[in-house]
């Protein structure tokens, strides 16, 4: 594939620097090579002199003195060679990519610095980008300085309507107008309406793909946070054409302020988010990486997938009892839909056209803060009558509130809207 036809200029003018390359060089030469070559401090000046690290199951571990040094230093950008290469095995293992060969993998700093340098790798002023509507509101924020045109697909329980995605493609490709590059994807536990695109739908839209020669980036933070009893196959694991960028991302699962995630694609495309980490923060946090290698080096990959089981159930039954709260309080006044998978409930209001108001004014002063659902739509500016609720945090008491809350305000509002449509009217 020319994956050049999908960079925009910027992207393919970004050149390495000199001195990340030799980092690099440093870093995989043998023992013998003496190195002046890079401006690294030296770690004894570091006020540091151990870390160590206690786990839930009572384990613990150190960073030994060498790789305490290591974790304190710059390391090449890709990412702390020892992690690299157990994520490459991780990757491998979790999804089994075709072209497993040619594809390559970036750490980044959590899978929001992944999607916006790889989204700034093909999006140019005015570009256009294929969506799902809602969408998880950290593409727009890439993605809009450049003025990009966002192609709303629409949706339905499964996710993005494949029929509606291929007429959208064959209006415009009939009228002349631009095609599309890309298109973003969320698809397991999806932020902001919690469901999963099924399998076959995974392949319908993968075919488009092919058909119209577009890359899918594939944002999967909540892969393993799904509440089915299978684990949902992965665009990665049906890519063969290496068309799917993956973002991995270890905050929902590890922790969100350690800032690892990691990105896989082809081999040029992670080349591209290399050199844009080199003009930014030269590569992800050190110490972060080292330490969430420690844990994966100690746990192996069963044992990452044993801690996933563990977050399932604890947040499925949290999934319950936000559903039931909800069917308590909102009963008769909104519809939902149970999620399937990560974090959210996404609530639509009966009667009331937008809720940006009612919950950014009222809902803040009056003790419940929730998203209102038009943060999550291509156009930010339209009504929406959603409402994002999280499950994840909160204590059951907190939820009971929050519901009951959530529910004075629907109906103090709608009492309003009665009562302006009467005044209208007289
Ligand atoms: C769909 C989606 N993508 C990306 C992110 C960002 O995750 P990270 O913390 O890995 O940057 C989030 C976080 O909420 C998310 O919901």
């Amino acid at each position: 594939m020319d994956y050049s036809h999908f960079m925009t200029e910027v992207s393919k003018r970004r050149r390495p620097a000199t001195t990340r390359e030799l980092t690099k060089i440093a870093y995989s030469a043998p023992k013998s090579t003496v190195s002046l070559a890079e401006g690294m401090p030296n770690e004894k000046t570091f006020p540091f002199t151990e870390i160590s690290v206690k786990l839930y199951d009572g384990t613990s571990f150190i960073l030994d003195e060498k790789e305490l040094a290591a974790a304190l230093q710059y390391i090449p950008t890709q990412g702390y060679p020892p992690l690299v290469q157990a994520l490459r095995e991780y990757q491998r293992r979790a999804h089994a990519p075709p072209l497993w060969e040619s594809r390559d993998i970036v750490v980044v700093s959590g899978a929001q610095d992944g999607l916006s340098k790889i989204l700034e790798a093909v999006i140019g002023t005015g570009d256009p980008i294929l969506v799902p509507n809602p969408l998880y509101p950290g593409v727009e924020v890439v993605v809009a300085p450049h003025q990009a045109e966002l192609i709303a697909i629409s949706q339905d329980d499964d996710g993005p309507v494949p029929k509606a995605l291929r007429e959208t493609l064959r209006d415009r490709q009939l009228s002349g107008e631009k095609m599309p590059k890309i298109m973003y994807i969320n698809p397991t536990g999806t932020n902001p309406t919690g469901i999963i695109i099924p399998l076959e739908r995974r392949k319908e839209i993968y075919s488009i793909a092919c058909e119209y020669n577009f890359l899918i980036v594939d944002d999967d933070p909540y892969h393993f946070m799904h509440f089915d009893k299978e684990e949902p196959r992965s665009f990665l694991s049906l890519d063969t054409e290496g068309r799917v960028i993956r973002l991995d991302s270890f905050s929902k699962v590890i922790s969100s302020g350690i800032r690892v995630g990691f990105v896989t694609a082809a081999a040029p495309l992670i080349a591209s988010v290399e050199l844009h980490l080199q003009s930014s923060h030269l590569h992800a946090p050190t110490l972060s990486q080292v330490i969430f290698y420690k844990l994966l080096k100690m746990w192996g990959y069963d044992g990452m997938l044993a801690h996933y089981m563990r977050l399932r159930c604890f947040y499925k039954e949290r999934r319950d009892v936000i559903a039931a709260l909800a069917h308590k309080h909102l009963n008769g006044l909104v519809d939902f839909n149970v999620p399937k998978g990560g974090f959210f409930l996404w609530i639509k209001v009966r009667g009331i056209e937008n809720t940006w108001k009612m919950m950014m004014q009222r809902g803040v002063t009056e003790g419940v803060i929730m998203a209102p659902g038009a943060a999550f739509m291509m156009d930010t500016t339209k009504p929406c009558n959603a409402i994002r609720a999280s499950f994840a945090k909160a204590s059951y008491e907190e939820m009971d509130l929050a519901m009951e809350r959530l529910a004075q305000l629907i109906r103090a509002e709608l009492d309003k809207n009665y009562t302006i449509e009467n005044v209208d009217a007289r």
